[in-house]
């Protein structure tokens, strides 16, 4: 099935100006990137798009960190695309990641690591709509 999930690249890798290094293994993956927009976050945005782990110890770094600098959202569209996403990242710890994915490659540590992906198809839905209308797709 054709499916869409959601993708922010973070502060690190804006910062770092490698977002089309970011870009390069989501679209030799074989995903189409069908909406994309470079936006600074602010803290009640980054709290809001987080709010399933603001329970974790980690959460207000993590907030803290994604308002750091620019991110660029994004929608992907392919086949198996949630799934498929979640391997071209690779793990969220980059020290856990399997060779050639995004965060073996490029990312810093479990909070500067690069990229987000959506879990699930219904976090996808909600993701994408956090961000972006239905016009901003174009497939
Ligand atoms: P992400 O997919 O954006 O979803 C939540 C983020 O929290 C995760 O990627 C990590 O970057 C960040 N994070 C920071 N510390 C931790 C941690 N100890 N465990 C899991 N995620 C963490």
């Amino acid at each position: 099935t054709v499916e869409r999930t959601f993708s922010i690249i973070k502060p690190d890798a804006t910062r770092r100006n490698i977002t089309g290094k970011v870009i390069d293994k989501i679209e030799s993956a074989g995903l189409k990137i069908v909406a994309s927009k470079r936006v600074q976050l602010s803290r009640e945005q980054a709290e809001g798009f987080y709010a399933a782990h603001k329970e974790r110890g980690f959460f207000k770094d993590l907030v803290t960190f994604m308002i750091s600098g620019p991110v660029v959202v994004q929608v992907l569209e392919g086949e198996n695309a949630i799934a498929k996403y979640r391997e071209v990242m690779g793990a969220t710890n980059p020290a856990n990641a399997d060779a050639g994915t995004i965060r073996k490659e490029l990312a810093e540590s479990i909070e500067a690591n690069t990229v987000h992906g959506s879990d699930s198809p219904e976090a996808a839905q909600t993701e994408i709509k956090f961000f972006f209308d239905d016009n901003e797709i174009v497939g």
